[in-house]
């Protein structure tokens, strides 16, 4: 695991001005953004370990909020204000662990492998990895936020890409009672991923109905879903609503350890664009999660149930993910 990289929070994710508190398999960061990019050091500040994420981001450098050092995106430090005149030497250094960006989002590699690895280590994302991020054409809208589980990252990311819950868990949002066959699907494979595509008919529930009232004029419509896993730990839904309303949910589901996940997410929308209506689009997102969270974390870590599940045709996209996630190692 230790030498993956594992997508982060999204570059709306960070505040202004201040780092980002950061855990990934157990070890904790701040993420701070200078004008060279994003700089993951360890959360114990070298001095007398407060943490460097409850400090402040000043020109280039994180200011630890205890004695006011300075740290560099590399973790040297450059300035200790008790002692202007002090010179700095080299093993004044917080730890860093190696972080890139790629179509808006962070990508992290844990602690210990960066030490092992040569100073450059940098991210290529493959053209379909590209694609994950991608939004069609047209102006989109976009809200963030984060979502915790206490269950394994891995079986939050086959919760994302599962079309046969649907009608059982989100009954009261777009799963349909009445349609709880899975068609026989195609899974896509890319370099890095995977994805699928189905025709969902939505629920007559009272959303539906002033969806299709607002954005369809009241026309019955089928739904195309296409849900997509980015290894080792994305998720991508993508809704085509009809006449062109489109809504896409790209998530980055972080191990904060074996049985704790933190779920950075994105929502981009194409209609409904009034920056008003964000606050009813945050709280359905998260009735998503919600509706969700139960089950899931009822779940077992799914590395020590391997051989115990019975596997269908409509798990087919989830297998791929495992095969993909066992060629990593
Ligand atoms: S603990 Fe960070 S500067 Fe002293
Ligand atoms: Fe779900």
């Amino acid at each position: 695991m230790s030498t993956i990289w594992f997508a982060g929070p999204s570059s709306l994710h960070f505040p202004k001005g201040k780092p980002l508190p950061f855990v990934l398999l157990g070890e904790k960061y701040a993420i701070f953004q200078n004008t060279s990019g994003y700089h993951a050091l360890s959360d114990v500040c070298p001095h007398r370990q407060a943490s460097l994420s409850l400090g402040t981001v000043k020109g280039e450098c994180l200011t630890c909020p205890y004695h006011g050092w300075q740290f560099a995106g590399n973790g040297e430090v450059k300035t200790v204000p008790a002692h202007p005149l002090q010179k700095i030497g080299s093993k004044f250094k917080a730890d860093v662990a190696a972080i890139s960006s790629s179509c808006g989002w962070t990508f992290i590699r844990p602690l210990e492998s960066a030490q092992n690895l040569s100073s450059e280590a940098s991210l290529e994302l493959s053209e379909g990895a590209k694609q994950f991020f991608a939004t069609p054409p047209g102006t989109f809208r976009s809200i963030s936020g984060t979502f915790d589980w206490s269950a394994n990252f891995s079986r939050v990311v086959a919760n994302g890409i599962d079309f046969a819950h649907l009608p059982f868990v989100h009954a009261d949002s777009f799963g349909n009672v009445d349609y709880e066959e899975v068609e026989k699907y195609q899974c896509i494979d890319f370099d890095g991923g995977a994805s699928s595509r189905q025709i969902m008919v939505p629920p007559d529930n009272f959303q539906q109905k002033l969806f299709r009232l607002v954005v369809n004029r009241g026309k019955k419509n089928t739904v195309l879903g296409t849900v997509s896993f980015l290894i080792p730990n994305m998720t991508r839904l993508d809704l085509e609503l009809g006449f062109g309303a489109r809504m896409i949910l790209i998530a980055s589901h972080v191990p904060v350890s074996e049985k704790e996940t933190r779920t950075y997410w994105v929502m981009h929308r194409n209609f409904a664009k009034l920056a008003l209506l964000d606050a009813m689009f945050f709280k359905e997102t998260l009735k998503i999660f919600a509706a969700d969270q139960t089950i899931v974390e009822s779940q077992t870590a799914m590395n020590s149930t391997d051989g115990q599940q019975i596997t269908v045709a409509s798990d087919a996209l989830e297998m791929l993910y495992r095969k993909k996630m066992r060629q990593l190692g």
